[in-house]
């Protein structure tokens, strides 16, 4: 191996404006890209015509390439010599398996850096106008998967349904319905307010404003698909005073 070298990049929630500096740097010079489905179009579009682009997928249900194929294929680029961007959806380490792509490269002797992005929960937020931890509303903010495993989410219900706090359940349409019903049963009022927003920061961004109790309805008359993110908790009133993005 002469010289390969891996980064693991995150790419932000969509917006290729929100790209940072040494992103867009790092994947203008890359010999070879490796990017998952949520990385936003025009992106790729920054690489050098002669990089190599390798799609890596990752859809819910239709892994392209399965987990241990991308690490094996990052760990065959960078020991032919190239620099390797991992390009990966949102932030690297936010649901993003991140880490288990760095323990490979360390188990292989690859060098690597990792180069954080913009998380799905901050740019959703920031484009549907709901500050995450306003201080009138919020002490914390919890980021939080709502993906299915075998069928259910099991998820700490008494901790996430604390007053006083926003909750950002990523991957968690699918489980809409259960989430509002866990979160109401552990204490929440149904009168709470949630939301869905669905390919946040880009052109087609879509904002769904619900409660608790009315969201799984709303949903699923919706149609709205993923990639989508449920937020729960009262700064999701303030979309009504503060929001920008979709009424420009
Ligand atoms: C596998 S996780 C990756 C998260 C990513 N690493 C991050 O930091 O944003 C994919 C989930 O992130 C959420 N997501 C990512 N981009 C999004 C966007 N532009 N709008 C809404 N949700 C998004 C969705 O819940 C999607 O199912």
């Amino acid at each position: 191996m002469a010289g390969g070298k891996v980064w693991l990049v995150g790419s932000g929630p969509g917006d290729p404006d929100l790209l940072t500096v040494k992103a867009a740097r790092l994947i203008g010079g890359a010999d070879a890209l490796v990017y998952d489905h949520l990385v936003g179009e025009g992106i790729i579009d920054l690489a050098r015509p002669d990089a190599r682009r390798i799609y890596a997928g990752k859809e819910a249900s239709n892994h392209t390439l399965p987990q241990d194929a991308i690490n094996g294929l990052l760990v065959d680029l960078a020991r032919e010599g190239l620099s390797v961007v991992r390009l990966k959806g949102g932030d690297p380490f936010i649901f993003g398996r991140g880490g288990e792509e760095l323990e490979t490269l360390v188990s292989s002797g690859i060098p690597f850096e990792v180069v954080p992005g913009v998380t799905a929960a901050a740019g959703c937020a920031a484009y549907s106008g709901f500050p995450l931890t306003h201080r009138d509303h919020a002490q914390a903010v919890v980021l939080v998967t709502g993906h299915l495993k075998d069928g259910t989410v099991n998820l700490d219900w008494p901790a996430l349904a604390r007053p006083r706090q926003t909750v950002v359940f990523y991957m968690g349409i699918g489980a809409a319905a259960h989430i509002c019903r866990q979160m109401v049963a552990h204490g929440l009022p149904e009168t709470t307010p949630a939301a869905v927003v669905r390919c946040g920061t880009l052109p087609g961004q879509q904002t769904l404003l619900a409660t608790l109790g009315t969201l799984a309805v709303r949903l699923a008359e919706s149609g709205i698909r993923p990639p989508a993110l449920i937020v729960v908790g009262s700064v999701v009133d303030l979309h009504h005073r503060l929001s920008w993005f979709e009424s420009r």
